[in-house]
């Protein structure tokens, strides 16, 4: 265990500083967006929580530096304030990291991984870990925001080698939600529990851009009867007329990515798109978004045992022929490019490639509690926050499994959101 932590830790270190080695000090402290923090905030913040966590409350250890607390809490300081407070410089910032780190791993020698909550299978590194890779999945996102020439590459996802569209059925019955037994699973994932559903059909793979475009095309955004009333509302606020990114391209459509302009690959899952706009495409499809306890039994139940299992694929960790995740590629990949990582009936491209949004708000599940801090999940509940599943090609594998939930206002798109759709069965359609 202890190397495979000190490992995590060390390839998670890698991504956050290839994300902040990519860009000149000037571009690290500024703010890309008002939505985002300078990426020199979420560096150093990710330092000071493995410090909270690690070295002051695993370790106890002397705090390494108290005196900055506060300037990276992020419920003491709005997003949009950042910029303005007295942040430590890139280089002041790094050197942190290394001190804490240093700290850590000296700490991690020793430790007793025993029953202690904290502690027990070492949980709290494996946090830590999420947390600094969550951080980076955001700071991927302030690159993506950010105007200029391109500072990140990575090879093309790989190509479809399967043709996957249309629906999958999936038969009605109990099905087991959430986990209690994951080692690293965060607090809003347990406990697991019963949940019983009726059959429902949901789509093979996530919506394409040029499924989307047909939305687009037939007026969709034009026509309040596809909208909630909350979305027309932000669509006419807004001003939203197609997914965030996408570019006019002559007569068709591209979108920038990492500051490089691409034409729309149309059997590419679409990204970028807000709650509300899932929503409207959906009903404009005569369909409607899966909630997310459909989303999960799709993605986890196995028929043949009825067992729940940790991904489509099984319980094994994610290889790069499962999923595109962490950041391995730029982009979602195509729709088909992933058979391996499909589930036992069918569904592909659950996990990785665009988080998809669910008709679910963010609640605690029967029985949860708050652990190890209510900052984390439980100040989030209610319905203001929508949740998404499956991870993005942005999410690292450590901070993705078929229990994992995210959430977020519905009208963001600045993350890598996708949607699939669903539908309930007609009578006739159950067996
Ligand atoms: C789970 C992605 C919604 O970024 O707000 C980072 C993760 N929590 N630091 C967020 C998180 C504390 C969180 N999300
Ligand atoms: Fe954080």
């Amino acid at each position: 265990m202890r190397v495979r932590i000190a490992t995590e830790l060390e390839r998670t270190r890698a991504r956050s500083a290839l994300l902040t080695d990519a860009v000149d000090e000037v571009e690290l402290m500024r703010q890309h967006s008002p939505l985002m923090s300078p990426l020199v905030w979420d560096l150093a913040h990710v330092g000071n929580q493995e410090e909270l966590w690690l070295v002051r409350d695993v370790g106890g250890r002397e705090p390494v530096r108290r005196d900055i607390d506060d300037l990276y809490d992020a419920f003491k300081q709005p997003r949009k304030d950042r910029p303005q407070l007295p942040l430590l410089r890139p280089d002041e910032a790094r050197a942190y990291l290394v001190t804490v780190r240093d700290k850590v791993l000296d700490l991690l020698d020793g430790v007793r991984f025993d029953e202690r909550r904290l502690v027990e299978n070492g949980f709290a590194f494996g946090m830590i870990v999420q947390h600094e890779q969550q951080h980076d999945e955001t700071m991927l996102a302030t690159h993506q925001l950010r105007v200029g020439p391109p500072a990140l590459t990575a090879p093309p996802p790989p190509p479809a080698v399967v043709r996957v569209g249309g629906e999958v059925r999936v038969p009605g019955g109990p099905f087991t939600m959430g986990t209690s037994t994951d080692p690293w699973a965060l607090d809003n994932e347990r406990p697991a529990h019963r949940v019983e559903l009726d059959p429902y059909a949901i789509d093979a793979a996530p919506v394409t851009n040029g499924q989307y475009l047909a939305f687009l095309a037939d007026g969709g955004y034009d026509e309040p009867r596809w909208w909630s009333a909350q979305g027309w509302a932000h669509r006419q606020a807004a001003g939203l007329s197609a997914p965030m990114h996408w570019r006019r391209d002559g007569d068709g459509w591209g979108y920038l990515r990492f500051g490089r302009f691409s034409p729309l690959v149309l059997d590419e899952p679409v990204v970028h798109v807000c709650y509300y706009e899932a929503q409207a495409y959906a009903a404009w499809a005569g369909r409607r978004l899966p909630t997310e306890a459909e989303w999960e039994k799709a993605a986890r139940w196995d028929p043949a045992t009825g067992r729940s299992r940790r991904y489509p694929w099984g319980d094994e960790d994610p290889t790069p022929e499962h999923a595109n995740l962490g950041q391995r590629h730029l982009a979602p990949a195509r729709v088909g490019a992933y058979p391996a990582g499909a589930s036992p009936l069918g569904v592909h491209q659950l996990i990785g490639d665009v988080w998809e949004w669910t008709s679910t708000p963010f609640h605690g599940y029967p029985g949860f509690a708050a652990f190890p801090y209510r900052e984390y999940s439980e100040v989030f509940f209610g319905d203001a926050y929508q949740v998404l599943r499956g991870g993005s090609f942005g999410t690292d594998a450590a901070a993705c499994r078929g229990t994992f939930r995210n959430w977020d206002y519905p009208i963001r798109r600045q993350i890598f959101s996708g949607f699939r759709c669903a539908r309930d069965l007609r009578p006739d359609e159950v067996a």
